[in-house]
């Protein structure tokens, strides 16, 4: 790998949510070139313009649907084009929908299952060379509380977060010997547009929201602590404690609760 690479710090989803409020947290205390990633390029432009005024920093917005078979790697050619490696990726791109599976669009479906697991899993394989040759590197995967336990009406979105807690938890036990540093974030609920997309409107989990700030604060602390696993938001903090101690029938009922809609008066 030639070393006249700049290092960079990649973050998909950062059009907004929990991938805007990472992109301010690190353009303000990291001063890494940042590279902004999702497929509104408005909103890309429109925030890559405010952190460089305020931070002095350089910032590459690329427009990729990750959704798409082959975004992973076209994404990665983009970025090796800018003359940048990666030394901090951070898969936050993903949705969910609140439906019972067998009313879900397929489409939707393998473009949920493409996006959060798969170009998650691929982003991170491309990355990792690198990082091991320079023995330094940092990769955030975005999970969910949803991965401890199934998830009516969210059936293949929890499921997904369940694998990139297990992926993630595995590559940070093979890597901590080269020296990287690999972490699962699991936020509860937040105020994102997560919810709109998801169908979420008067549920009980959507009326408990953590904010992204909080939840990049912990996510960032963790990743920079070499912690493996972190829980974000202190009503979420001992929930996997407690599903572990629950029936699994009784933790996925409870699971179906929260997320529920009111029914229309
Ligand atoms: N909000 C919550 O309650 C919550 C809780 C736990 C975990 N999470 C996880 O947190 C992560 C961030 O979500 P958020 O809450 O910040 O929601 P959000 O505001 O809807 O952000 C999702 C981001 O993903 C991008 N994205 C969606 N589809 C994409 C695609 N096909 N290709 C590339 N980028 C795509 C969106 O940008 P474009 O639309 O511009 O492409 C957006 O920047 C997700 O993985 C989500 O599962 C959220």
């Amino acid at each position: 790998m030639s070393s006249s690479l700049t290092l960079a710090t990649v973050i998909t989803g950062a059009s907004s949510g929990i991938g805007e409020a990472l992109a301010r947290q690190l353009a303000a205390t990291e001063k890494q070139t940042l590279v902004l990633v999702a497929r509104r390029e408005e909103k890309l432009l429109a925030l890559a313009e405010e952190l460089t005024k305020a931070h002095s920093i350089r910032i590459e917005i690329i427009c990729q649907d990750l959704e798409l078979p082959g975004g992973a790697s076209s994404l990665m050619n983009a970025i090796t084009a800018r003359g940048l490696s990666v030394d901090t990726l951070i898969n936050n791109a993903g949705f969910g929908i609140n439906d019972p599976f067998a009313d879900m669009p397929l489409d939707r479906i393998q473009g949920m299952m493409q996006l959060n697991m798969v170009a998650l899993t691929e982003l991170s394989h491309a990355v990792l060379p690198g990082m091991r040759q320079r023995q330094q590197g940092r990769i955030m995967n975005i999970s969910s509380v949803a991965a401890f336990q199934a998830c009516p009406r969210f059936a293949v979105y929890g499921a997904s977060k369940a694998y990139v807690l297990m992926f993630t938890e595995a590559l940070a036990a093979e890597e901590r010997k080269n020296g990287l540093r690999i972490s699962a974030v699991c936020p509860g609920a937040t105020a994102t547009e997560f919810h709109t997309l998801a169908g979420n409107h008067g549920t009980f989990a959507a009326k408990l929201m953590d904010s992204p700030e909080t939840v990049t604060r912990s996510a960032i602390a963790a990743l920079n602590a070499g912690q493996s696993v972190v829980v974000t938001g202190l009503l979420n903090k001992p929930l996997p404690f407690f599903i572990r101690l629950m029936p699994r029938r009784l933790a996925t009922w409870f699971a179906g609760i929260l997320v529920e809609r009111e029914k229309a008066a």
